[in-house]
């Protein structure tokens, strides 16, 4: 009899065809989770998981005696309760390194769309308002290069992103990280310094961090308050790194320029959030890693840690490894 699997939310076609010649795959998405009937029949036979967001806490393992792994798409993995997965002896994994380029890429595409107003300006073309030859003063933008960036996490995106500002666009780059990495401040000419200086330093802030106990509302009112007030926010990391009413606030109170995000509190975002009322909001639906190539590739390591698991291999990319010495 084939494994049975759980696809949720996203696994690239050929990827998820492949699986199903080999076990037998469900594929759910915009389902609740805690009720759905089938989705909670297939739960309870389940070997694996694979898929994007999907929340594996304490209440959904309870629903799952046969789980052997759970394999994010994604390389963040604040959806999983990793003690409660440890606990049951369950192996989770991620896709590290495969999307980094991606997200560097759209991260500072965020950046320069932000700082240069283009989806402001597309606006302006496309309804039929640009009407004299040349722009108003009001319609300028601000330079990114030469300008100072401070990194809030300078792990694989945050030195992918490093990078293209250093080598890209003559930027200064500040970084704040947990620890200190000489290699990346000898590549990327790079300085680090606390959070504090960060902040009050830096032309552009991009935070990209795991969302972790640690990071969950790290930037909030005060840091906001730190920021020049010509200072454009970005946010790639998670929705709730950031007090999102504090960046309304900030937005409101002109303590800071502009922000670009990626990522919200709530996803999908409300459609009354004031946040798409602002001009100088750049926002797009987390799609940091969203390019066919990338999807396909994540889709992919995804899969490969999927049979390791269900093959009582060890995973490639597996987040805790304490918990395959428990399998040996
Ligand atoms: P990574 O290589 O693990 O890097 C994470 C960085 O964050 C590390 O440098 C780490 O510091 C730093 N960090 C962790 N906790 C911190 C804290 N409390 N204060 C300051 N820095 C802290 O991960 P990655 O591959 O770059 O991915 C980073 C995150 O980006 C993911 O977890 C995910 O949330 C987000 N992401 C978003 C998208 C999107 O579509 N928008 C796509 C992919 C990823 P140390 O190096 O010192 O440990
Ligand atoms: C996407 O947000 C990821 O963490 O890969």
């Amino acid at each position: 009899m084939k494994k049975k699997v759980i696809a949720y939310n996203r696994v690239e076609k050929p990827v998820l065809e492949d699986l199903q010649k080999r076990y037998d795959v469900e594929f759910f998405k915009n389902i609740d989770t805690k009720k759905d009937p089938v989705f909670l029949k297939h739960l309870s036979q389940a070997e694996g998981i694979i898929g994007l967001e999907l929340v594996v806490d304490r209440e959904l393992l309870d629903q799952a005696p046969n789980l052997k792994i759970v394999s994010n798409v994604s390389v963040g993995y604040n959806n999983l309760n990793l003690d409660e997965l440890k606990r049951r002896n369950i192996m989770a994994t991620n896709t590290p390194g495969v999307l980094t380029d991606t997200v560097a890429d759209t991260v500072f595409g965020i950046l320069i769309a932000t700082a240069r107003r283009i989806p402001e300006l597309d606006q302006f073309v496309k309804n039929g308002e640009w009407t004299s030859e040349a722009v108003e003063p009001d319609q300028f933008g601000t330079n990114v290069h030469h300008k100072k960036l401070g990194i809030i996490g300078m792990g694989r995106i945050g030195q992918a992103i490093a990078k293209r500002a250093h080598f890209g666009f003559d930027m200064d780059i500040l970084y704040h990280s947990r620890t200190q990495k000489p290699s990346v401040e000898e590549k990327f000419a790079a300085t680090y310094c606390e959070l504090n200086e960060l902040l009050s330093e830096s032309d552009f802030i991009c935070l990209i961090t795991p969302l972790t106990p640690e990071t969950e509302g790290l930037i909030g009112k005060r840091e906001f308050q730190l920021m020049k007030k010509s200072a454009i926010f970005i946010n790639g990391s998670r929705g709730k790194t950031v007090v999102e009413q504090d960046l309304i606030d900030a937005l409101k109170a002109g303590a800071i320029a502009g922000a670009g995000l990626d990522v919200f509190e709530k996803e999908p975002i409300d459609p009354g959030n004031p946040l798409l009322k602002m001009k100088n909001v750049v926002s797009t639906p987390h799609i940091g890693s969203s390019t066919h190539e990338t999807e396909l590739e994540m889709s992919k390591l995804a899969a490969i840690n999927l049979e390791a698991g269900l093959n009582g291999e060890k995973p490639p990319n597996l987040i805790d490894s304490s918990v395959w010495e428990m399998h040996k």
